[in-house]
């Protein structure tokens, strides 16, 4: 019913991730598998919308209306099991610069921000670009590759007069949807030790067969915690620049929009609005029908890279992004990295998330593409053990 198979025109559209091969990787054919966007179509109920919004072919101001907030909360409700009040969203204009705002906003120059690592390398960068100091809680993994959070070294970490602590749920890029039990322990740990949990659920969405995401904002702390969502990943939206914070508590949304009123910030604009009201309004059965055709990469990645005994593959609960444990080529990830570039294909280096073995491979294209760029990566990678 929806097509996952025709890959999207993206060369030559300024893209990120296509456009940008030769002056980041010296290889502007290579196959790119690195930024977590998809190379497949949009919900055709959002390019609908945006088609309908450029038809009437005027662009004033606009902001976001109640029928905005009700698809918002109507979705967190229906498919993430919270029920929130339209007041409680802050729509914002991207996790990254609004993490950079929350890290601002809430603590003070040189208060201690926790990262829980290998993560999302800019989470890092904004504690430490903003004069905060950086507290790193190691996940632990298992011989499986399956990463936990060790509860006793976070709460000994947390206890050390931590201020903040950034929750990446699911997690980007171990591919854990962190269970009720652990978000309800690191929530009891924040409230326990007066730390704000500020959740980035941005990839709540993308789950594998039979895994259901816990969210923060179902873990009874609502004076405590700050959750970050977007339609970006889940419906290939990200260049339109629209997410939105879910703050239960009035205290904490009134600090915040205060915040960002004092420095002119504004809010998403109009097409971001309408994309995003569209795919949660009508994106239901689309976002679905991604997840099993993610789910069907994520088979052929493990099928394809069984003839690499030796080259580990974590479990992928949730994102399209899978994380491959190469250390068995002797070789750090951005040597990896660079002979793969030159081979034909990009991806991650592990290092930028903190763990210099590994690799990340983004599998939100079409199957064809994924199946090319395998041969290449297994071939490489096999050439490349030492
Ligand atoms: C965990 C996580 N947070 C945030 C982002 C980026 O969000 P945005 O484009 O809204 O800044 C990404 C993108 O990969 C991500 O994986």
């Amino acid at each position: 019913m929806f097509d996952f198979d025709t890959p999207a025109p993206r060369a030559g559209t300024g893209s990120v991730k296509w456009d940008l091969r030769e002056s980041s990787f010296g290889n502007a054919s290579a196959l790119p598998f690195w930024v977590a966007d998809s190379d497949y179509r949009s919900p055709p109920e959002v390019t609908d919308a945006l088609r309908d919004a450029a038809a009437r072919c005027v662009f004033g101001y606009s902001f976001p209306t109640e029928r905005y907030k009700s698809a918002v909360a109507d979705w967190i409700a229906t498919r993430h099991g919270w029920q929130i009040r339209p007041d409680w969203i802050v729509p914002s204009t991207g996790i990254v610069s609004e993490l950079a705002n929350i890290v601002r906003c809430f603590t003070a120059p040189g208060d201690k921000v926790l990262i829980q690592t290998p993560v999302y390398d800019p989470f890092a960068a904004i504690v430490t670009s903003s004069g905060r100091t950086l507290a790193e809680n190691r996940l632990v993994r298992d011989e499986k590759l399956r990463y936990t959070m060790d509860l006793t070294d976070l709460r000994r970490d947390l206890g050390s007069g931590v201020k903040m602590m950034i929750l990446c749920s699911p997690h980007n890029p171990v591919g854990r949807v962190w269970t009720e039990a652990e978000v309800r322990a690191v929530a009891a740990l924040c409230r326990e030790f007066g730390v704000l949990l500020v959740s980035d659920e941005i990839h709540w969405d993308i789950l594998m067969p039979g895994i259901s995401h816990f969210t923060a904002g179902n873990a009874g702390i609502d004076e405590n915690v700050i959750v970050l969502t977007a339609p970006s990943k889940t419906f290939n939206v990200a260049g339109l620049k629209c997410s939105n914070d879910i703050i239960p508590s009035s205290a904490l949304r009134r600090r915040l929009v205060a915040w960002k009123e004092t420095r002119h910030m504004e809010g998403p604009n109009n097409f971001g609005l309408i994309a995003c009201e569209a795919a949660y309004t009508h994106g239901a059965g689309w976002c679905d029908a991604q997840n099993a055709y993610l789910a069907g990469n994520a088979a052929l990645v493990r099928e394809h890279l069984a003839a690499l005994p030796d080259l580990g593959v974590a479990p992928l609960e949730g994102t399209y992004l899978m994380w491959l444990d190469a250390s068995f080529t002797g070789r750090s990830s951005v040597e990896l990295c660079r002979r793969l570039n030159a081979a034909g294909v990009i991806l991650n280096d592990g290092r930028r998330y903190g763990d210099d073995a590994f690799l990340r491979l983004n599998i939100a294209c079409p199957r064809a593409q994924l199946e090319r760029g395998l041969t290449i990566l297994a071939d490489t990678l096999q050439r490349s053990a030492l």
